[in-house]
């Protein structure tokens, strides 16, 4: 957002608070609209590519993800936790829409979004947790997967990618604090839909793309658009987002 619509939402914000009347909470209908519209039965992606805040964030906001939730996958421990995760990852789960985006496009996504070369970690994040890893279902992703790390790897020329390729086992979806995590730091964009309760909030595809938006990795064209709906809805005066 930009600085002059920071210090519009801050007013907006004040005078919302404000006023009762406007802090009724609209439940989010979008999710059941996609799953409704869309014959074609979701899939399922889990990826692993350091911290899972930034993951889950990095791909809320493709046009074709439906839901996103940030877990632990990869390793052995039974029920892992954020503080004693044993041997597993931070994953990040994606639902999508296979008509809208496909698995390979998913994996572009996956490539950009990290440095598959780093040893022990990602950036500030050291440790096996940060691991990358694809994770795969059936020979038809296992092919995909293999096919697009010796692209990455041609282009990395002398540094090894470090990227595994492992088949899909248990998701195991990580504690509610970490769910959303960098939507969850913009109480504004919150606010924006409602303050959904916990369980409406992970469900929600809305709030899947908000999560990209607040961590400004959606795709140009997308956080164009949102900027767009959030200063049409400050200039309305009523602050309620429903839909993208
Ligand atoms: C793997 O894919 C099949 C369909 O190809 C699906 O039925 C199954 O649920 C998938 N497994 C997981 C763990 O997502």
């Amino acid at each position: 957002m930009k600085l002059t619509a920071s210090v519009l939402l801050v007013t907006v914000i004040i005078s919302w608070a404000a006023s009762p009347a406007l802090s009724i909470r609209f439940p989010d209908r979008i999710s059941g609209n996609v799953n409704a519209l869309s014959e074609q039965p979701l899939r399922t992606a889990v990826f692993a590519l350091g911290s899972f805040w930034r993951s889950e964030a990095a791909f809320g906001c493709l046009d074709g993800v439906v839901r996103t939730a940030a877990g632990y996958s990869g390793g052995s421990r039974p029920n892992p936790e954020y503080r004693s995760l044993g041997d597993h990852a931070e994953c990040v789960q994606i639902e999508y829409n296979p008509r809208i985006i496909s698995f390979r496009e998913l994996l572009d996504v996956f490539w950009t979004s990290h440095d598959s070369r780093q040893v022990f970690g990602q950036g500030p994040d050291v440790g096996n947790q940060y691991r990358s890893i694809i994770f795969t279902n059936g020979t038809e992703e296992t092919r995909s997967a293999a096919l697009s790390k010796e692209r990455e790897q041609t282009r990395s020329k002398t540094s090894v990618v470090t990227t595994q390729i492992q088949q899909l086992g248990t998701f195991y979806p990580a504690e509610p604090e970490h769910q959303k995590f960098e939507l969850k730091r913009n109480p504004f964009l919150l606010q924006l839909i409602g303050n959904l309760p916990e369980e409406e909030l992970e469900q929600s595809t809305l709030a899947t793309k908000l999560n990209g938006y607040a961590a400004e990795l959606c795709p140009p064209r997308m956080q164009r658009q949102i900027d767009a709906k959030i200063d049409d809805i400050i200039r309305k005066g009523w602050p309620i987002l429903r839909e993208i």
